[in-house]
């Protein structure tokens, strides 16, 4: 991407084309994951985190997000994220406070959608989005958001080690 490009906020039915030219022409996955939440955050209204973690080891490690700041290491299998990541399942849940372990990073959360981020059955991290309204993400929202998890996905390279 070389010029200004443009967001629509609110157009969910273009998001995959969108995000689809954001990453064209690159290959590395802390670029297209900057650019991505942008494109997330500006995209999807009423959500207040949008952003990725990334294995490391045992643990989720954050990654490029738009919102307050994050924790930053999540162990696998804690939280929304961390269950996200060891089930390799999505995580819709609609209110936060009911969640057992869920990890408040940004008080204004009420409900969330966590989705694994795997490449050719490597668990490489996951996408979460945040948002300030219970009930904020249904079953489209889940949809859409696995469709562009996997263009993030299949956008870059992932090295042996990375
Ligand atoms: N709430 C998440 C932690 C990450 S933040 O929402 C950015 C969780 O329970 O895993």
């Amino acid at each position: 991407m070389d010029q200004p490009f443009e967001i629509q906020p609110g157009d969910l039915d273009g998001l995959p084309i969108r995000a689809q030219a954001l990453l064209a022409g690159q290959r590395d996955a802390v670029a297209n994951a900057a650019n991505l939440s942008s494109l997330l955050f500006h995209t999807f209204e009423q959500v207040n985190w949008v952003g990725f973690y990334f294995l490391r080891g045992d643990r989720l490690v954050v990654g490029p997000f738009q919102g307050k700041p994050a924790c930053v290491t999540i162990p696998l299998g804690r939280g929304v994220c961390g269950t996200a990541a060891a089930t390799r399942q999505v995580q819709r849940v609609g209110d936060v406070h009911a969640f057992a372990g869920h990890i408040a990073c940004d008080a204004d959360s009420r409900s969330e959608i966590v989705v694994p981020l795997v490449h050719e059955g490597r668990l490489l991290g996951v996408l979460d989005l945040d948002s300030p309204l219970v009930g904020r993400f249904g079953e489209q929202d889940e949809r859409l958001l696995v469709a562009i998890a996997d263009i993030y996905v299949r956008s870059a390279d992932w090295p042996d080690g990375w």
